[in-house]
């Protein structure tokens, strides 16, 4: 196993991906996979040579083919949803498939400036030698466009409106003026440029119209059931705790099925019949959430409980998602361990463990 905590898609999946690229292939210019198998690189199923590929994003498959086919388009893709619900991971998997390389991010944040989207200078080459191309410090914006790639941007709605706007000549004119040296830098083709952003969060900046008509908006749902919602959480549970050296106990899907019915219920406001109307808690509760709460007491259980992956060592990580609001949230959960989870069968352990914990 390599030493590095995380590699990039595209050397994680790579034998996946060499795979899907054999063959004769309608690839758009600058492409390194056909649109086609793009989504089957994303959904999983097989390689012409019947290699077998993994799923990456488990739902709608409609939605990916959409995002792939933007990304086909001259226009720019973003990827909007609540927090969670696997935009960042998307975005990564469609770089490494549609360009063989994920790692053209820029983390946009309320400090982003103009010189991180666009180029920056190296001062002590300036100095001695005044503006020239050596002296420019390419941004992953411009190493995306002169390569080719896709760049990716993290929570674009976190900069400033004025800042995001930078991107209107690059998406519109497909090139990046730089006055000082009296030149531009043109994309090659294959560039395009991958967004999410969270449409929860506080402080976030709306995008302009004009740089929104750039950009195609896809969606990304939390799981439409709990079905769903379990599976994707066992799976990425699974490799996860692989990746991290630690062994997944055995009752792990029983535990992702509690912990999701709790967490669904308290997301929606009401239990699963619908017959007792809830109040929610004030974070998300996301996909994301549930499986870092599986993580985290898969790490207490090896390391503290003899591998057994309990109520009580869930507990703590469940009450860390649920309470973000220590007053608010810590009242939401109380009501609803009275009300609903006491009396259900199967669930003691968590009621037990919660209600010790608030
Ligand atoms: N539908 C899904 N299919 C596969 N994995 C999912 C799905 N939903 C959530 N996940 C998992 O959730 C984790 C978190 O996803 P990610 O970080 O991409 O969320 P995000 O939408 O970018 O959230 P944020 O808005 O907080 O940045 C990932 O490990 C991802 O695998
Ligand atoms: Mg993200």
């Amino acid at each position: 196993m390599s030493e590095k905590l995380r590699l990039p898609a595209e050397e994680s999946y790579a034998a996946e991906l060499k795979a899907l690229s054999v063959g004769d292939q309608h690839r758009p210019p600058g492409w390194a996979l056909a649109p086609r198998q793009v989504v089957t690189y994303l959904m999983g199923g097989k390689a012409a040579d019947g290699t077998p590929i993994t799923a990456k994003y488990v739902g709608d498959k409609r939605l990916i083919e959409t995002a792939v086919a933007t990304l086909a388009t001259d226009r720019a893709l973003l990827l909007l949803g609540v927090p969670g619900t696997a935009k960042s991971w998307v975005s990564e998997h469609l770089a490494a498939a549609i360009t063989g390389d994920s790692t053209l991010v820029i983390q946009c944040t309320a400090g982003t400036d103009e010189n991180q989207i666009r180029y920056g200078w190296n001062y002590a080459q300036l100095l001695a030698h005044g503006p020239r191309r050596e002296a420019l410090v390419p941004t992953p914006l411009i190493r995306a466009m002169e390569g080719g790639k896709l760049c990716r941007f993290e929570e674009l709605t976190r900069m400033g409106s004025d800042v995001q706007d930078t991107l209107i000549t690059v998406l519109s004119e497909k090139m990046m003026p730089i006055p000082e040296l009296n030149t531009a830098v043109y994309a090659q083709r294959g560039f395009n440029i991958i967004a999410t952003a969270n449409n929860r969060d506080k402080g976030v900046n709306e995008l302009s119209s004009a740089l929104k008509r750039r950009f195609n908006v896809v969606v990304l749902p939390l799981p439409g059931s709990a079905e769903e919602e379990v599976a994707i959480i066992v799976k990425r549970v699974g490799e996860m705790a692989h990746s991290l050296d630690l062994p997944a106990p055995k009752n792990v899907a029983d535990e992702v099925a509690r912990v999701v019915s709790i967490f669904r219920e308290l997301r929606s406001g009401s239990t699963e019949d619908g017959k007792v109307a809830l109040k929610s808690p004030s974070g998300g509760l996301s996909t994301a959430e549930a499986i870092a709460v599986m993580i985290g007491g898969i790490s207490q259980a090896t390391f503290f409980n003899d591998g057994r992956l309990t109520p009580e060592t869930l507990a703590n990580n469940m009450i860390g998602a649920v309470v973000k609001d220590p007053v608010q949230d810590t009242a939401v959960l109380g009501e609803y361990l009275e009300t609903v989870l006491k009396k259900r069968r199967g669930f003691e352990g968590y009621y037990a463990s919660l209600t010790d914990l608030i």
